[in-house]
């Protein structure tokens, strides 16, 4: 493992490719699992922020869903992300909708005033980041851009999210997704060396705990630690689902039953952590 944190921006290269030329991200939250990720988000957050209007930095914010939604919120957003396409995108959004800017840029160096912000989205870059002193890194710059009491959001995937993605989509049956899943359970560290599509590129996996030590690392105080999709996100046969409010609802609520609970909280796709800059 590394000692020191990388320079930033010189190993995203995986990244930038997978997004940039591999991977349409644009629509990921609008459909089947995604809109159940995209629609815990969107809670947990709420259930956390204050009610008028604040600057929010949204750090590896790709195209633009969540940032669009709090815009359309009220709130001040500025975007940043390290993929050119994504930033052209989320700069295309319609000014009308709300108050949006992207602009290119690393999660390890913002190029941001220190105390600037009330609340910085990390979703996305902890999860791209293999090296713990890079996270932390990227989480000690998200504190740095905080104002003292301002609030931090983190996503991490979960270790075991490639085991249950694989046998959900079945790709467990494959034996070179196997040999990875094996690597990602023992290491936390996901490699797509093959550089099949639809196989997720270079990230880490966290365990729960893991993500709780790197944001107390990074001088945060942990609010609320939650796993956001349950079992529900590794159940296709829910999409047809959603066309329905009442059991969109049933499915939210089976989520939201277990979103803290210690034992389940690996299960859940993605885990979101909820912290505070100390005042
Ligand atoms: C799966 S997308 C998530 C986009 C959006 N935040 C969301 O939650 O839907 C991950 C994003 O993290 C960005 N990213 C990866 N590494 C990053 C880094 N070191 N700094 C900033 N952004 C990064 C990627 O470019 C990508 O847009």
């Amino acid at each position: 493992m590394a000692e020191t944190p990388s320079e930033p921006g010189a190993d995203l290269e995986a990244v930038v490719d997978h997004y940039g030329r591999r991977y349409e991200e644009a629509g990921r939250l609008v459909e089947g699992p995604g809109r159940l990720e995209l629609l815990r988000t969107q809670e947990v957050i709420r259930r956390h922020l204050p009610s008028h209007r604040l600057n929010v930095l949204d750090v590896g914010g790709g195209t633009g869903v969540h940032a669009l939604w709090l815009a359309e919120d009220g709130h001040d957003v500025e975007l940043i992300d390290p993929v050119v396409r994504h930033v052209e995108a989320a700069a295309r959004i319609d000014p009308t909708r709300g108050s949006l800017r992207a602009r290119l840029g690393e999660a390890r160096q913002l190029e941001c005033a220190d105390e600037s912000f009330d609340v910085v989205l990390l979703l996305g870059p902890l999860y791209h980041l293999q090296e713990r002193p890079d996270r932390v890194r990227a989480l000690e710059e998200a504190t740095r851009v905080l104002r003292p009491g301002g609030l931090l959001f983190a996503a991490a995937i979960s270790r075991f999210a490639s085991l249950h993605d694989g046998l959900s989509r079945e790709f467990l049956f494959d034996p070179e997704f196997r040999s990875i899943v094996t690597r990602d359970l023992e290491t936390g560290r996901h490699e797509n060396p093959g550089g099949h599509d639809g196989w997720f590129t270079t990230a880490y996996f966290h365990r729960p705990e893991e993500l709780r030590e790197e944001v107390a690392a990074a001088g945060l105080e942990l609010r609320a630690l939650v796993g956001l999709e349950g079992l529900g996100g590794w159940l296709p046969h829910l999409d047809a689902r959603w066309s329905d409010p009442a059991t969109s609802e049933i499915i939210l609520t089976a989520a939201r039953a277990v979103e803290s609970e210690p034992s389940l909280m690996g299960l859940s796709a993605h885990l979101l952590a909820v912290a505070a800059r100390p005042s």
